[in-house]
């Protein structure tokens, strides 16, 4: 969009706001943002921590790249250009959900850490949670569950992350998982600081039905 059709749009405020929605829902909205390998253990941790949120009433959605990328991102590569336009596009609809009072769990590589830094600053660094989890390339590449780790290997795709192409280690995540531990572990991680960043602190989380 050029600067001149820019000036001719003008944001317009509804009633109904954040926070409003906040207060019907009974809880705060946040961005969990899941960042790791592909193989890593993302989509299942935040697969497991959603189940849990949402067995407990709260308003939750799960924005998975592979999902993603199926359709809203379905034109996008993974070129270095393209990989920042989907994390741009998942950071705008996880920023809209977000103001839709929802607690959004992002799980996309995201391996830049200039890409992650421009979604902490657009939504705010206390809506952005950023959860790194740590899996070693090669227990990936064991894992393989989805047979691209071998396909790289192969040369039948290129560009493959931890492979031919770079992934940027969080400096300092608001929250570490190694993603060799037990789902059950990692899950219970997460609960503990959503817990102590007051969003889900009407929960009693050590009860057992949490689980
Ligand atoms: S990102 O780099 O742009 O953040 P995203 O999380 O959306 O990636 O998509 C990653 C998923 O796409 C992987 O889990 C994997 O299933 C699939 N994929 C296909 N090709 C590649 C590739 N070259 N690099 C990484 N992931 C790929």
């Amino acid at each position: 969009m050029n600067n001149n059709s820019k000036k001719n749009i003008i944001w317009q405020n509804h009633s109904i706001t954040r926070m409003k929605r906040e207060k019907k829902n009974g809880h705060k909205s946040i961005v969990i943002w899941f960042t790791g390998l592909s193989g890593s253990g993302k989509s299942s941790i935040a697969n497991s921590l959603e189940t849990i949120l949402f067995k407990n009433n709260l308003n939750t959605y799960l924005l998975d790249g592979d999902n993603i990328r199926s359709h809203l991102c379905s034109d996008l590569s993974f070129s270095f250009s393209d990989r920042n336009e989907n994390i741009r596009r998942i950071g705008e609809v996880a920023k809209l959900m977000m103001d839709a009072g929802m607690i959004v769990l992002v799980s996309v590589i995201s391996p830049y850490k200039n890409q992650r830094e421009k979604i902490s600053t657009m939504l705010g660094k206390k809506n952005f949670l950023e959860v790194f989890v740590d899996t070693p390339v090669n227990i990936c590449e064991e894992r393989d569950p989805k047979k691209l780790y071998q396909k790289s290997r192969l040369g039948k795709i290129s560009d493959f992350t931890g492979i031919q192409s770079s992934y940027e280690i969080p400096e300092k995540p608001d929250l570490y998982l190694d993603g060799t531990m037990s789902l059950k572990n990692n899950t219970k991680k997460l609960i503990q600081i959503l817990y102590d960043r007051n969003i889900i602190s009407f929960l009693n989380i050590d009860k057992k039905f949490l689980f």
